[in-house]
């Protein structure tokens, strides 16, 4: 890969790039549109990567389709998919990490609190080996957007990063591989965390500044459905991701909330 990518850097091809762990969907494929438009060549990656699971965590039972995967890719014009097996990325004897010190310290890195560690490492090698021009993240994983954002600005990796909406079902439910674990019934529970995002940003909309009032409100609309458990509601300024009390700048309301056995995380922009 690291060749192949010499090669068309050489020929003085710009490259987007757009890291995943497969079983793709419509935001993913977002992504590849978005990199299909901003790079002259299109590279994915697919690769689970154990480093950002927990032991307790589903990284055995993660949705894998490869032959999907590869049929999609072609469809929306991917040039290269790199693939690599574990073993290739983490040989016997690896351990060397990479840490970000204070992003990762909010939201998800408090009840995952080796996730980011292993994104970030994951995503320095990643880039290490495609060497990209361009990399598309996602939104819908805010945090891990800011915390690459710094990353790269830290580490002075010299790629773009750029950010890409959250794209939903037609209902309003986020996109994501583990949609794939909600039974019937748990699907429509899922649904309270967009709905609860959608009506806090109509609240501030109409006027609404305090966090607390926010919060306490969709708590109330998500654990009205049965099998749900708050992992966390927030409201956080935009960039440092510190809690705030007034929504008097830009800011993020985050959650995390378990259907079931299923963790599912989403975030929408408040704006004052
Ligand atoms: P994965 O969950 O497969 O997501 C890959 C990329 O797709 C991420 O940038 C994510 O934010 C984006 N994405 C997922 N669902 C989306 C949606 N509904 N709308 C828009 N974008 C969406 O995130 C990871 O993989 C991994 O942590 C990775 C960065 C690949 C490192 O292992």
């Amino acid at each position: 890969m690291q060749k192949h990518s010499e090669r068309m850097r050489q020929e003085g091809r710009t490259l987007s790039f757009v890291p995943t762990m497969g079983f793709l969907h419509d935001g993913h494929l977002s992504l590849m549109q978005a990199g299909r438009q901003r790079g002259d060549r299109l590279i994915i990656s697919i690769f689970v990567n154990p480093t950002q699971f927990a032991p307790n965590e589903d990284f055995d039972s993660y949705p894998r389709d490869f032959e999907r995967d590869l049929d999609l890719a072609r469809e929306v014009g991917v040039d290269v998919v790199f693939a690599p097996q574990r073993e290739s990325l983490y040989p016997d004897g690896y351990q060397t990490y990479v840490r970000s010190e204070g992003l990762s310290n909010h939201l998800c890195g408090i009840s995952r609190p080796i996730f980011f560690t292993g994104v970030a490492t994951i995503v320095t090698k990643l880039f290490h080996i495609v060497m990209p021009t361009i990399a598309l993240f996602g939104e819908k994983d805010y945090q891990q957007l800011t915390v690459i954002r710094r990353m790269v600005q830290d580490l002075n990796m010299g790629i773009e990063i750029i950010g890409c909406p959250t794209v939903r079902e037609p209902d309003g439910l986020a996109m994501s591989s583990r949609n794939a674990y909600l039974k019937p019934e748990q699907r429509a529970a899922a649904l309270s965390l967009s709905q609860a995002l959608f009506h806090a940003s109509k609240r501030v909309q109409s006027g609404e500044t305090e966090t607390s009032t926010i919060i306490e409100d969709a708590f109330k609309r998500i654990t009205a459905h049965a099998e749900t458990e708050v992992d966390y509601i927030a409201v956080v300024d935009a960039e440092t991701l510190v809690d705030i009390e007034a929504i008097d700048r830009p800011a993020r309301m985050a959650l995390a909330v378990r259907v079931g056995t299923t963790r599912l995380i989403d975030n929408i922009a408040l704006n004052p």
